[in-house]
């Protein structure tokens, strides 16, 4: 059985000000859930999520990591970084950094590797545009994109990550998959980590991510293979936060 797991990627939104009271919230929340849950924030406020939730059932993740452990790479930062403020998770390859960052699947594996290197659990983004699903690729796409990193870790490794299926035409639009539309690419996926290792298809949890709100969320996550969500834009109140953690 896994156990459910729903993280807010906060994206580039907030400021120490407007942080306290959200992470405070979150924290005194989430406490009564049988979930797991995770904030993924801007990497200069981890400092103040590692203050404001140790301790707490909430964890703590980046948005992107580097695929260097070190060295000449102004602006990057490293997955020991992100582990020195304590983070549990990473997301990689989210489709706001493939577009706008020109990442490949590649890179996007690449730093899946650097992130498990160090200790942290990547949360690896798949996802397919609406020009691709109306031309009928959805499960190619997503599949390369899984397949690269599938073809960096042993099956061993593979049952560490988390993969999140993220319909780019769902993300922060109001759109959201159906129900049967995200279980059909989600078993897609965990078939596609079955064959990799049986572990890894019994245990990997795949989040559903793209306009999940309080009212869609229960429904998304009763599906057999959607085992959480990635929360953009409700991620960033409490109350419809939590609301969605209460329905994992
Ligand atoms: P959204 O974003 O919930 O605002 O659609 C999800 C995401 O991009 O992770």
């Amino acid at each position: 059985m896994r156990r459910k797991l729903v993280v807010g990627n906060w994206k580039m939104n907030g400021s120490l000000a407007a942080n306290a009271p959200l992470l405070k919230g979150v924290a005194e929340g989430a406490g009564a859930a049988g979930a797991d849950c995770a904030v993924c924030a801007p990497a200069p406020y981890l400092a103040q999520c590692q203050q404001l939730l140790a301790g707490t059932p909430v964890a703590w993740g980046a948005q992107d990591v580097s695929r260097h452990a070190s060295g000449a790479y102004t602006g990057e930062v490293s997955a020991s970084m992100l582990m020195d403020f304590g983070c549990s998770y990473v997301i990689v390859g989210h489709s706001e950094r493939r577009a706008y960052h020109g990442e490949s699947n590649e890179l996007v594996a690449q730093k899946a590797v650097a992130a498990m290197s160090a200790g942290l659990t990547p949360i690896v983004c798949v996802g397919e545009t609406l020009e691709e699903r109306e031309a009928g690729r959805t499960t190619q796409v997503v599949s390369a994109q899984l397949e690269a990193v599938l073809a960096l870790l042993d099956g061993q490794q593979v049952s560490g990550i988390v993969v999140a299926y993220e319909p780019v035409w769902a993300i922060g639009t109001g759109k959201t998959a159906t129900p049967a539309m995200a279980q059909e690419v989600h078993a897609q996926l965990r078939m596609q980590l079955k064959e990799k290792s049986a572990d890894a298809g019994a245990g990997v949890r795949i989040l559903y991510g793209g306009s999940m709100k309080p009212d869609n969320a229960r429904e998304l996550m009763a599906q057999t293979d959607i085992d959480g969500g990635l929360i953009g834009g409700a991620s960033l109140k409490a109350a419809d936060f939590l609301a969605i953690v209460q329905a994992a």
